[in-house]
């Protein structure tokens, strides 16, 4: 398998692309490096391109004689996405049929594409299950589901075989600490929990106390980078093997809240930190916890990080090691 990564260079790409080294595939990182950074990617084959530049794609599946594409490029910030609508649109589904386009002409038919928990909105049950309606609550979570219809459309018609993993809150770091999650803004909870055990937020803000959940604050299922890196590697084999089009929650089926979330990074680091409660976040639904039992029964894959306090402090030896993200690595 010859890999084409696009996004290689951000926080799932990244991971994703150093587990796929370690089992000696050919791995081409494609990035425009808009939030990407290079330095997550200093010992990877690196092309710096757009996923809007057709003759660079183009030339690119040719020169590596790419086989298989893992498409991470995308912007990912629920909160920015309320704001910016046009921006998410324009790059989540115009980039995306771009690359399509590009793929069907080179007659690369084999996909993974990274979705989000987001399609599901506000969902009527809990686990949830790949099947259950999909009435995205965010303009993120829209333009991931406009990209699966468009997939599946484009599987009946063009024979793409694509596997869509629909993300729950990634989050935790690579075992070295040497990669991690740095964005730019910073919006995610985990990475500003460990950003204030650092003295680098004056104060947590908790968005919201009023929702239906166990302690008032939104309830998320917090899955480890690595685990959603190896349901990458399956996908990629599955589809290589003949596996037809489908899609995958990935989760841990264990919801935690915000003020838990908080709590156990206390634990952790022994600290007090500053908080306090603050409005809703527009978008926010109140409860996502996963069902991942269809991807572990079809493709076997199997988390290795089931403890939030495990997987925080993966996070948290990152953010010791690089204060500033990769700004001076
Ligand atoms: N939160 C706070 N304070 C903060 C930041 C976050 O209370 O300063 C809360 C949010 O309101 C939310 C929870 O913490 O309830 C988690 O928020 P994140 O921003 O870390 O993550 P989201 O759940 O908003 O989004 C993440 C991914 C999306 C994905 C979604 C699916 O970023 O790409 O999970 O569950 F779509």
């Amino acid at each position: 398998m010859s890999i084409l990564v696009t996004g290689g260079a951000g926080y799932i790409g990244s991971h994703t692309v150093r587990l796929l080294e370690k089992l000696g595939h050919k791995v081409v990182v494609y990035d425009n490096l808009v939030t990407g950074h290079k330095a997550a990617v200093k010992r990877s084959l690196f092309v710096e391109g757009d996923i809007f530049d057709s003759e660079r794609l183009a030339d690119t599946i040719k020169r590596y004689h790419i086989t298989s594409v893992v498409h991470f490029a995308a912007y990912s910030l629920v909160g920015v996405s309320m704001v910016k609508p046009k921006e998410y649109y324009h790059n989540n589904v115009v980039g995306t049929l771009n690359l399509l386009d590009v793929m069907l002409e080179n007659g690369i038919k084999q996909l993974v594409f990274s979705s989000t928990a987001a399609v599901y909105g506000e969902p009527e049950n809990s686990p949830i299950t790949e099947s259950m309606m999909k009435s995205p609550t965010n303009v993120y979570g829209r333009t991931k589901l406009i990209m699966e219809n468009v997939m599946a459309e484009y599987s009946r018609s063009y024979g793409l075989n694509y596997i869509a993993l629909r993300y729950f809150n990634a989050c935790g770091a690579e075992g070295a600490g040497d990669i991690g999650e740095d964005h730019c803004p910073e919006t995610h909870l985990i990475p500003l929990v460990l950003k204030a055990c650092l003295g680098k937020t004056q104060c947590l803000k908790i968005f919201g106390d009023d929702y239906p959940t166990k302690d008032g604050t939104c309830v998320r299922d917090y899955i480890h980078v690595n685990d959603l890196g190896q349901a990458h590697i399956l996908a990629l084999n599955a589809l290589a093997n003949g596996h037809g089009s489908d899609v995958y929650n990935l989760g841990n089926g264990n919801g935690f809240s915000v003020k838990e979330v908080i709590a156990a990074a206390e634990t952790l680091t022994g600290l007090t930190l500053p908080k306090e409660i603050a409005p809703r976040r527009v978008g926010d639904p109140a409860r996502l916890v996963a069902s991942s039992d269809k991807i572990r029964q079809d493709l076997g894959w199997q988390p290795e990080y089931t403890d939030i306090k495990k997987i925080i402090a993966t996070a948290w030896r990152w953010h010791k090691n690089n204060p500033d993200g990769f700004e001076y690595q």
